[in-house]
């Protein structure tokens, strides 16, 4: 009897047990791979994650090309330029009259017209936005500079302004060679631009050119300017200590003040400033090797097949054209080897550039767990049949590929921050990918203290269209200290 009772608990003990046994592997056969997927996943995006060992190792290496860029000698070699701006003083408050400016250097480019006054420093302030179609960007410098031309034309007509000689201030946002306030050479395109005929020449010259030849307006180029030389300058205005001007959009790059005794390469300028503000074109840095340590597959396959390749590698981590390609390219691979969108709908990612870097910003946007924006985008990119757990993990990439992002433009600001070594520096920051990333200005920030020396400290400001601004005031004040040489000499001929 005992024996029989023994059987009868083994039996429904067994069967207990072995239903929950049943409904554990069931559970997991639900799951069957979330775990191992994640993991497979985090180890395939292991080097998009940046530790802080590199991050120093990329500012360490970065302030040796900066130095090397700054030294005659060496800057031959050097990825990080350091090209003199020419433009060493800042507004006073003294411009007086109607400037124009023209900022070109992304997608799309703006004339404004600013009328500084003698009581408020920008009284009047238009603008409008021209398209530059793809076919311009890729076509020759004569079809670029003309268009340029005929749209200024048209900006001056509709504000009644044609009859009048203007000073202009031109944001050409590519990295020259500038000779002068007025002289600067293309030194090579970027951000996708492959207009012929003009890498080598003179900029403000072409546009100087294609403007005379429509004999029907009178502007007279008096500055040619980077952008980040206009957003220091818009904001160096208001904030004193502001003294590194910074772009985050399409492209990257940085200017910083610099002291004359530092910079072998300005000569030719009879100025008496003893500062001038130095164009890094840091989104060279990197071309010569010396990022391969943290470089990944992705971004080889990325730059291999820009208009530019090998060239911009800085560039290329960091700024709003490569960015949401990055991504692409990283769930291209990982739906490849089945770790995400198990459809083969993902296949509608195979199109270059199909993923566009707003995308990024407008999903890490939303809290952790709410995938609606996400399940939107993707649907609109054409993915069906995708999950929650999808859209966790294409906000995972997003996450990986911004914060790299932040972290290296985190130290380049931190290299020049330790170079100028002032108490407070402010930097003034423009771009669409800081503007629009949710997070982007925090993790620089984060990263930035993280880096520079004990006892300095900074600020980020957003300078909100000071490429534009920063063109006319550059004008402006290079129209000043003309009119007070002529002053000058005026006095001199009088007393002497
Ligand atoms: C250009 C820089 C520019 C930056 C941001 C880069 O591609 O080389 O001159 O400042 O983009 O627009």
């Amino acid at each position: 009897m005992d024996l029989a009772l023994y059987y009868i608990n083994l039996v429904a003990y067994t069967s207990i047990a072995g239903m929950f046994l049943f409904f554990i592997v069931k559970k997991r056969k639900t799951h069957p791979f979330e775990q191992s997927s994640w993991e497979k996943m985090e180890k395939k995006c292991a080097k998009l994650i940046l530790t802080n060992k590199n991050i120093k190792r990329v500012s360490g290496i970065m302030l040796e090309e900066i130095e090397m860029g700054l030294r005659q000698k060496s800057n031959k070699n050097a990825d990080i330029k350091c090209y003199p701006t020419y433009v060493r003083n800042l507004p006073n408050g003294k411009e007086k009259g109607k400037f124009l400016a023209l900022d070109l250097g992304g997608t799309n480019f703006r004339v404004l017209l600013i009328q500084l006054g003698e009581t408020a420093p920008e009284k009047e302030f238009v603008s409008r936005e021209f398209p530059l179609p793809d076919l311009i960007r890729t076509s020759s410098g004569e079809a670029l500079f003309d268009h340029i031309a005929e749209c200024l034309a048209l900006f001056v007509k509709e504000f009644k302004v044609d009859k009048e000689i203007i000073p202009l201030g031109f944001t050409f946002s590519f990295p020259c060679r500038q000779e002068g306030l007025t002289k600067a050479k293309l030194v090579q395109w970027t951000k996708g631009f492959t207009c012929s005929e003009v890498e080598g020449r003179d900029v403000a010259e072409l546009l100087q050119n294609a403007i005379h030849k429509r004999k029907d307006v009178h502007i007279k180029i008096m500055a040619v300017l980077n952008d980040t030389t206009g957003t220091l300058m818009s904001s160096a205005y208001k904030q004193p200590n502001c003294k590194i001007g910074l772009i985050i959009g399409t492209g990257t790059n940085a200017c910083y003040v610099e002291k004359i005794e530092n910079m072998e390469l300005l000569d030719g300028d009879s100025d008496d400033s003893n500062q001038c503000i130095v164009n890094t074109e840091w989104g060279a840095f990197g071309d010569n090797g010396s990022l391969d340590f943290i470089r990944t597959d992705f971004d080889r396959a990325l730059d291999s097949v820009t208009s530019n390749r090998g060239k911009q590698l800085y560039e290329k981590m960091i700024s709003g054209k490569y960015l949401g390609e990055i991504v692409r390219r990283v769930l291209v691979s990982l739906a490849k080897d089945g770790l995400i969108f198990k459809d083969s709908s993902y296949k509608c990612l195979l199109e270059a550039d199909k993923f566009k870097t707003k995308l990024i910003s407008e999903i890490e946007k939303k809290p952790e767990n709410d995938f609606t924006d996400c399940e939107c985008i993707l649907e609109e990119l054409g993915l069906t049949d995708f999950t929650h757990e999808d859209c966790a993990k294409v906000r995972y990439v997003c996450q990986l590929v911004s914060r790299r992002a932040a972290f290296m433009a985190a130290a380049g600001v931190a290299t020049l921050i330790n170079k100028i070594n002032e108490k407070h520096v402010v930097v003034a920051v423009d771009g669409t990918v800081y503007r629009l990333h949710p997070h982007f200005r925090h993790l620089m920030e984060q990263k930035i203290k993280q880096l520079i020396r004990p006892g300095l400290s900074f600020e980020l400001i957003l300078s909100e269209d000071g490429s534009g601004r920063g063109a006319a005031l550059v004008a402006a004040v290079a129209d000043r200290m003309k009119r007070e040489e002529i002053y000058r000499n005026l006095l001199k001929k009088v007393f002497l």
